[in-house]
């Protein structure tokens, strides 16, 4: 969703103020990018903000040139009003003092704003964020110092945010708030941060707070205060060393994200590989086999993740229960303290994952999460955390999380197998391999994927089919493409699509097949047969030195491995196929249109 960045220093930085905070927005921007924009104190508020990209703003209104040693930073996804300047952050109060920037949603801002124009108060925006300045002001009015305003103010609104305001009258501090979206301070010498998440802030300091839900305070160039309900935190305690690097964040000589963190999945799942703790994958299996009803839950590629374990655990004789996290309300009335959830997530703070895990506490289920980022609330929310390791990812559309959060669940998978007295040393040794089959798959396959996105980028619609185990990895392609080549897509069963979707395809219709479960490829073929039949491209991903290839037209070739580890390679050459056809499309598959990487709204 949005991004807000926020630094404040004891003297002036040696670079501008306001280069800072363009470089802040620049790691920002996978979070939104319908607008930016900046506010510093140099004699005054100076706010400068439009629609567009951080590059394009930043160099229409000079941000670079700006001075100061207090700012905040915004990169905007429209929830409330148009994309526009009027309606980018921050936005200031009636007398332009007060700058305040916000990630979510103020549920009841229309009846506080109807209260404050009563007032007098003079709106500017459409949006929703707006009040909280108003609020502000109005509590200044009343004669409250800033920070008592501020916390009257957060009293008054009802909603998902994180929130960082400055004002001009007082500006040693930058205040702060967080309910649901989240919030991260940056602990440095001689400045501090308020940041939405860890790689902001990783060019400046890598000692992390998380600030938690309900929790408030500010920042000056030498202290972090937070508070809750009233009551002073000890932060001290709470700072943690974060082990990414600035360079992990960078680009590093990739034309994009999404292509650098394709390539980087060998190191990733090494990573993840290595940091699978036995005791605490034990302490998993142990809950998977004993649980009454287990639900996997996750949204978007994480859900898929979740559904290469579901679609394994029936051989251990466990139904699992998948749950797309937006619709966690379906199965309400079974959730028990006899269950187990396994909740997946990236960020860790995607609203509906968030809310689903709530859900299920609230009626006593166990929830172990996935999750690749540290102190984030859905780490915070569950009784175990796996962590995948995956470093930072940057691409909105996910690469190198989804491979390894399928390698934690693999790993989930086996080590229930050996409780269960099976011989699971093959696989170990396959887990072992994953990460150098991936680096052999990405060499072998990128070039089959960037001839076909050239066939790819004219046409209008694809399927991607697959039967059992392989089913998720084609819904995983065919989100990709969506998302980032802008090509309608379609995942279906391979045996159902002759139940209507086959309607659809004619001469050069393209139809990728995924072959990563060996149970299921014979079936496969048949549905192959079909299409061909009806004059589809069939394209398909099959393991090495199988005879699949021959019945394809373009057949790539992944190395071979069982089917728990084989969605992770299968994965690759669609996840390539998807980036390149977006390139050949002219599209930027970094930043995707009308997404975010982090979706904070429900
Ligand atoms: C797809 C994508 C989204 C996310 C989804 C969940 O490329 O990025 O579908 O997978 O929004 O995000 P997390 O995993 O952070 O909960």
């Amino acid at each position: 969703m949005c991004g807000i960045f926020g630094i404040i220093f004891a003297e002036r930085p040696r670079r501008p103020l306001g280069e800072i905070l363009r470089r802040g927005l620049e790691r920002l921007e996978y979070r939104g990018y319908d607008s930016a924009g900046v506010a510093v104190v140099d004699r005054g508020l100076v706010v400068k903000k439009d629609a567009g990209k951080v590059a394009e703003v930043a160099q229409r209104y000079g941000f670079d040139s700006l001075q100061g040693v207090v700012g905040l930073a915004h990169t905007r996804w429209a929830t409330h009003g148009k994309p526009d300047q009027v309606n980018a952050h921050p936005h200031v109060d009636c007398r332009g003092v007060i700058a305040v920037v916000h990630n979510g949603i103020i549920e009841n801002y229309a009846e506080l704003k109807e209260e404050l124009m009563k007032r007098g108060h003079v709106f500017r925006s459409e949006t929703d964020t707006e009040v909280i300045a108003h609020l502000v002001e109005e509590y200044k009015k009343q004669g409250l110092d800033t920070f008592s305003a501020f916390k009257k103010a957060l009293s008054r609104v009802r909603g998902a945010y994180a929130i960082a305001l400055i004002d001009a009258e007082n500006p040693r501090a930058i205040y702060f708030a967080r309910n649901l979206s989240p919030l991260i301070i940056g602990v440095g010498e001689g400045f501090n941060i308020v940041a939405s998440d860890i790689p902001t802030v990783l060019d400046h300091t890598k000692r992390v707070i998380a600030v938690r839900d309900g929790e408030y305070g500010y920042i000056t160039a030498g202290e972090v205060y937070i508070e809750a309900d009233g009551v002073p935190q000890d932060v001290a305690a709470r700072i943690e060393e974060i082990p990414w690097s600035a360079e992990m964040a960078t680009k590093g000589g990739y034309p994009h994200f999404m292509l650098k963190e394709i390539y980087e999945q060998p190191e990733s799942l090494a990573s993840t590989a290595a940091g699978l703790e036995p005791a605490q994958l034990e302490a998993v299996a142990n809950a998977l086999l004993a649980a009454r009803n287990v639900y996997i839950v996750g949204a978007g590629t994480s859900y898929h993740a979740g559904l290469t374990l579901a679609f394994i655990l029936p051989r251990l004789r466990i139904t699992p229960i998948p749950v797309i996290s937006s619709e966690y309300a379906i199965y309400e009335d079974l959730y028990d303290k006899d269950d187990l959830a396994i909740a997946i997530s990236q960020s860790g703070e995607t609203i509906d994952t968030i809310k689903a895990v709530k859900a299920m506490r609230e009626r006593g289920v166990k929830v172990v999460a996935v999750t690749n980022v540290v102190g984030s609330t859905l780490s915070r929310e569950s009784d175990v955390v796996l962590y995948t390791r995956a470093g930072p990812e940057m691409g909105v559309a996910a690469t190198k999380t989804f491979t390894t959060q399928v390698l934690t669940l693999a790993a989930v998978y086996l080590t229930a197998l050996r409780a269960l007295g099976h011989d699971v040393a093959e696989h170990q040794r396959e887990l072992k391999a994953v990460p150098d089959l991936a680096r052999k798959t990405i060499e072998k396959t990128a070039g089959t994927a960037k001839e076909l996105a050239r066939r790819l980028r004219q046409r209008l619609s694809a399927y991607y089919l697959g039967r059992g185990a392989a089913l998720p990895v084609a819904m995983e392609g065919a989100l990709k493409l969506k998302e980032v080549a802008y090509l309608h897509a379609e995942a279906y069963p391979a045996g159902e699509s002759k139940h209507g979707p086959i309607a659809l395809v004619e001469e050069g219709f393209p139809v990728i097949f995924v072959f990563s479960d060996p149970n299921t490829g014979e079936k496969t073929l048949s549905n192959v047969a079909e299409m061909k039949a009806r004059g589809a491209l069939t394209i398909g991903t099959v393991p090495a030195r199988s005879d699949y290839a021959k019945k394809l037209d373009v057949a790539i070739e992944v190395p071979q491995t069982s089917e728990l580890f084989a969605p992770i390679l299968h994965v690759i050459p669609l996840q390539m196929l998807a980036y390149f056809t977006a390139v050949e499309r002219g599209y930027d598959p970094d930043k995707p249109r009308n997404l975010a990487k982090t979706v904070t709204v429900e």
